[in-house]
C-alpha cells in the first residue's frame, strides 16, 4: 500500500505572485497546495499603498481559476515615506495584513526599500502597537559585508536594537539560511518567528557553483554553508513551532535566469510542498509536518488553521524542466528531477 500523510491545508507564509501574464500563470500551482499565501509587495513599482495592494489582490482573485479556494493576504512595502497613518488604516480594513522590510539593495526590486532602519520608527511603532507584523529580509546590504555574511550581520545590526526599541513587534525573519538566524529566533520570545524555504533545507552552497554555474540555484539569501543548512533543518523540524513554512517562491522567465546579469529567485511552488514533505520524513519526524505547514504560520498571525486536509503520497513524481511562465517558460526548483511524494489531487 502506498504510505499517505493526510494533514491541514497548509498556507504559503512567503510568496511572489508576480503580476499580470506570469501571475496568471504561476497562481494555480499555489492554489493547489494552499490555502493562503502572505503575497510579497516587490513588484514594480512596489505595493506601498492601501489602495495598490487592494488592487493587486483584486487582480489576484480575477486571475484565479474557476473552483480554486485561494485567498491572498497582503503586505505593504515599506519605504523611508511609509505614512503610518495609511499603514495602520490598510491594516484596520484588512487590506493587508503585514508589512515587508526590503533593506534598500538587498535584492530584487529593492531600490525603493528602506535605507536606513532608523528612518521608520514611527511605522515601526504603530505596527507594534496594532500587532500588525513585521517582516524582515534580514539581511544588510553594505558592499564591505559579504553576501555570506549579510544575515548574520543583520541581527546584530538591525533585529536586535529593533527588537529591543520594540518590545512588543510581531516579528517575522523571512527565508533564514543561517545557524545564527535559527538560533537568534530559537532564543527569542513568542512574537518572533522565522519562515524557511524548501531550498534553504535542501541545498548547501555548493549547488550554485555544481558543474558549472547554475543560476536556477541562486536565490536571496543565497544558500550558504553545509553546516548552516543542517542547522536551519534542524531548527525547521524540531518542532518548536517558532519555524514555519514560506516557500519564497520566485519566478523568473528563463532568459532573465540564465544571463550575465541572473536574477535571484527560485521558482518552488510546483512542487513545495512534496520538497517540505520530503525533509521531514528524512528528518524522521513526518508527523512534525503539519504544525511546520498548516498551525505555527496562523498562530503566528492570530489567525484560525484551515478546516480542510491535503494528502500526499509517496509516490516518485517528475518534475518538469520548464513551466509555462505565461510569455516565457520558468525552470522550476529541481527540474527534471523527481520528487519522493505528490500531492493527491
Ligand atoms: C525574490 C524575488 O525575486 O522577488 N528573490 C529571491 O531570491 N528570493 C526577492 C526576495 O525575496 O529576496
Ligand atoms: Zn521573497
Amino acid at each position: 500500500m502506498t504510505e499517505t500523510i493526510t494533514i491541514r491545508r497548509p498556507d504559503d507564509w512567503h510568496l511572489h505572485l508576480r503580476d499580470g501574464a506570469m501571475m496568471e500563470a504561476v497562481l494555480p500551482y499555489t492554489a493547489r497546495q494552499f490555502a493562503r499565501a502572505i503575497v510579497m509587495p516587490n513588484l514594480a513599482p512596489p505595493v506601498t499603498t492601501a489602495a495598490a495592494a487592494a488592487a493587486y489582490r483584486e487582480r489576484i482573485l480575477a486571475a484565479l481559476p474557476e473552483g480554486m479556494d485561494f485567498t491572498p493576504l497582503m503586505t505593504a512595502y515599506l519605504t523611508d515615506d511609509t505614512d503610518p497613518d495609511d499603514l495602520a488604516a490598510g491594516f484596520e480594513q484588512g487590506i493587508w495584513v503585514a508589512a515587508k522590510l526590503y533593506p534598500a539593495g538587498a535584492t530584487t526590486n529593492s531600490a525603493s526599500g528602506v535605507t536606513d532602519i532608523r528612518n521608520i520608527d514611527r511605522v515601526v511603532e504603530r505596527m507594534e502597537k496594532i500587532g500588525m507584523p513585521f517582516l524582515a529580509h534580514g539581511e544588510v546590504t553594505h558592499d564591505e559585508v559579504d553576501i555570506f555574511d549579510r544575515e548574520a550581520r543583520f541581527i546584530e545590526e538591525v533585529a536586535i536594537p529593533l527588537l529591543k526599541r520594540h518590545e512588543g513587534l510581531k516579528f517575522v525573519f523571512e527565508h533564514i539560511t543561517t545557524r545564527d538566524a535559527a538560533q537568534f529566533v530559537e532564543a527569542g520570545d513568542a512574537r518572533i518567528a522565522a519562515t524557511v524555504t524548501p531550498q534553504h533545507l535542501q541545498i548547501n552552497r555548493n549547488a550554485i557553483f555544481k558543474g558549472g554555474i547554475n543560476p536556477h540555484a541562486y536565490c536571496l539569501p543565497v544558500a550558504k554553508r553545509e553546516e548552516h543548512r543542517l542547522a536551519v533543518r534542524k531548527a525547521a523540524t524540531g518542532g518548536s513551532g517558532k519555524f514555519f513554512l514560506g516557500t519564497d517562491s520566485a519566478p523568473h522567465a528563463r532568459s532573465a535566469k540564465e544571463s550575465a546579469c541572473g536574477c535571484a529567485g527560485i521558482f518552488n511552488a510546483p512542487f513545495a510542498l512534496e520538497a517540505y514533505a520530503e525533509v521531514f520524513e528524512e528528518e524522521g519526524v513526518l508527523g512534525r509536518l503539519e504544525a511546520f505547514a498548516s498551525l505555527d504560520g496562523p498562530r503566528l498571525y492570530g489567525m484560525a488553521p484551515n478546516e480542510a486536509t491535503v494528502t500526499l503520497e509517496k509516490v516518485e513524481t517528475r518534475v518538469p524542466g520548464t513551466i509555462d511562465g505565461g510569455t516565457e517558460p520558468v525552470v522550476p526548483y529541481r527540474a527534471g528531477g523527481t520528487m519522493g511524494w505528490r500531492l493527491k489531487a
